[in-house]
């Protein structure tokens, strides 16, 4: 019999970047393809999941039997959890979201100068931290992405932002992280800390899931 053990469960997974806005035709915004986000929601699909996917800007078919939501910016993705957090039993945010936006967005296109210029920037919300905050029932999956002390810094993060697991990639690493078809990553959590073998992001997709799933308890 095929193990379902995320069966009723509704889950909420982001994914890609965000883009910030500078003028109608600049944006700021990072690597990630969604690659890993999308496979988490494919994974928490087959394992028995009902799955929303909140999407950034990416290149990639919509996995089957996922509801997606398409958002652009840190603000539109912050919108997108915080309506639905609530109803949700898991949220994983895979999404690599931008830290920083423009302080201010040009309604018109930004000429160009003689001289050089800077880019004012503002914090963005931080999506997690604030579920973190909001957390009731709700059990919480980050991602981090470091390049360096990958474990200190991962650490740090899930206690800091009240999550559940951190998963943390080494994206310095060969075919980890940002656009690649494999990971290889750390599980954090408040036991301690398990890693998984560099893997297919679909493959370890289901192992991250399968393995939260025992660690709480979840029948099929
Ligand atoms: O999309 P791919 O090309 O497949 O690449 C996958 C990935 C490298 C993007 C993914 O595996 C990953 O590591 N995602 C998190 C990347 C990241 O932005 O890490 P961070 O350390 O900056 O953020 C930590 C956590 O806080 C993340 O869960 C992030 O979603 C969340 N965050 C960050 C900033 C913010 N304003 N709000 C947030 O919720």
């Amino acid at each position: 019999p095929k193990e379902l053990p995320l069966r009723g469960k509704k889950i909420v997974i982001t994914a890609g970047p965000t883009r910030e806005r500078i003028d109608p035709v600049r944006y700021v915004s990072n690597f990630s393809s969604g690659k890993m986000g999308f496979a988490m929601a494919q994974a928490a699909v087959e394992l028995g999941g009902n799955v929303t996917l909140i999407a950034g800007p990416v290149h990639l078919d919509t996995p089957p039997n996922v509801e997606r939501i398409n958002v652009e910016s840190a603000e539109d993705m912050y919108q997108a959890v915080s309506v639905r957090f609530d109803q949700t039993n898991l949220l994983i945010m895979t999404a690599a979201v931008a830290d920083y936006k423009p302080k201010h967005q040009a309604n018109q296109k930004i000429k160009k100068q003689d001289s050089d210029t800077a880019l004012e920037m503002e914090r963005t919300k931080d999506i997690l931290a604030t579920m973190g905050l909001r957390k009731t029932t709700q059990v919480i999956m980050g991602f981090a992405a470091e390049t360096n002390d990958v474990i200190t810094y991962a650490t740090r993060k899930r206690e800091k932002k009240n999550t559940d697991y951190i998963v943390a990639n080494d994206v310095t690493a060969e075919g980890v992280g940002f656009g690649t078809d494999t990971n290889q990553v750390t599980l954090v959590s408040k036991d301690g800390i398990k890693e998984f073998p560099m893997l297919p992001k679909h493959a370890l997709a289901h192992e991250l899931l399968a393995y939260i799933a025992n660690q709480e308890g979840w029948q099929s």
